[in-house]
């Protein structure tokens, strides 16, 4: 089934925002026929929908601020806000890329982390028809690191207030059902934030100064436009349950930085790795989790080919 009215929360955030970008080079196959309307009805969430690219997909993207591709403001701890756009736009998908996904945050105030990872998707599941495909991201630290890989059915053992919070919402889906929960890691692309790792290399080098990553931990590196378009094809097709979509290789934060310096030819990069417990986190976090999945055939392109390949584009500002 084509997803042809997307609901995409949290437009405004790393993924989000590549999720409204995939969703516009998304080919819908329709029936001969009218297109599909834009909207029936002129009301205000129809007119903020944005209609890109295929012409019988509507693309709403809404978050709690309205703010780059997030064009409606929807607050996910507001039921009336969401039941107003539900019943306006009358979504038959959603993918939620809304979270408070702050680790060490959700460690120390983990009252917050209830209400911003699980009541939210709460709220939204409950204004839903069944009928209606969600999406969701989740985290490789539901996993406590320490077997050699794991793939969808492994069992999960998350050592953090936020992973813990993840995977609640994981099993409030499965058990509802009629969707696809993609878990990821080390997320990276363009961000008009600069909160993703990779910013954290660019500064470095512009500025000299030593960049300070934990020892140890190690994840793997996930392009935000590719994590999107799987993302996005998984749930247009039947697909259900959990899909891990990952970068193809596992690495500590300290052989990211070096690949990323390296694949976007950033001079003058100086890495101090230190013990995790001087590198001012606070939520404790698996040491290493290699995701695989025995449930799609979505590979990830090769990491240092695609940082120069797409260096300019990472490298330019979003605004
Ligand atoms: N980034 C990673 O490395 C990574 C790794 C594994 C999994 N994930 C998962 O991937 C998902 C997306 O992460 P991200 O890095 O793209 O997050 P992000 O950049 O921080 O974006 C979060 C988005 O959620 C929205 N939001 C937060 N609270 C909301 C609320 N109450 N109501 C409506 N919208 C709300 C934010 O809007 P406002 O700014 O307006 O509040 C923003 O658009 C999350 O579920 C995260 O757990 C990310």
């Amino acid at each position: 089934m084509t997803i042809s009215r997307l609901l995409v929360v949290g437009a405004s955030g790393l993924v989000g925002s590549e999720v409204m970008r995939a969703a516009s080079s998304v080919e819908l196959k329709l029936p001969t026929g009218p297109r599909v309307p834009f909207s029936s009805s002129p009301s205000s969430v129809a007119e903020s929908a944005m209609l890109i690219g295929a012409p019988a997909r509507v693309t709403l993207g809404v978050a709690r601020n309205v703010s780059g591709f997030a064009t409606k403001a929807m607050d996910l701890l507001d039921p009336r806000a969401i039941n107003a756009v539900v019943t306006e736009f009358k979504p038959d998908g959603v993918i939620i890329a809304s979270a408070w996904p702050h680790v060490d945050g959700c460690e120390q105030d983990p009252a917050r982390s209830s209400r911003e990872n699980v009541q939210t998707v709460k709220n939204l599941i409950a204004a839903l028809a069944d009928s209606v495909r969600v999406g969701f991201f989740s985290t490789e630290h539901v996993f406590d690191g320490k077997q050699a890989e794991y793939d969808e059915r492994s069992k999960t053992h998350p050592l953090s207030v936020y992973a813990k919070h993840k995977r609640d919402v994981e099993e409030l889906l499965l058990t509802r059902g009629n969707a696809m929960v993609a878990r990821t890691s080390y997320v990276f692309g363009a961000e008009a934030k600069r909160k993703n790792f990779m910013y954290r290399v660019i500064d470095a080098s512009e500025k000299k100064t030593a960049l300070k990553v934990p020892t140890a931990q190690a994840g793997m590196p996930t392009w935000a436009v590719w994590l999107a378009k799987s993302a996005l094809q998984l749930l247009d097709s039947d697909f259900e349950g959990i899909a891990h979509l990952t970068g193809p290789q596992v690495l500590t934060k300290g052989e990211w930085a070096r690949v990323l310096a390296k694949g976007l030819a950033l001079p003058d990069v100086e890495i101090t790795e230190v013990p995790w417990q001087e590198s001012g986190q606070i939520a404790p976090r698996p040491e290493r989790v290699r995701l695989i999945s025995t449930k799609h055939d979505l590979h990830h392109p090769p990491l240092l080919e695609l940082l120069s390949q797409e260096r300019e584009a990472l490298l330019t500002k979003v605004v």
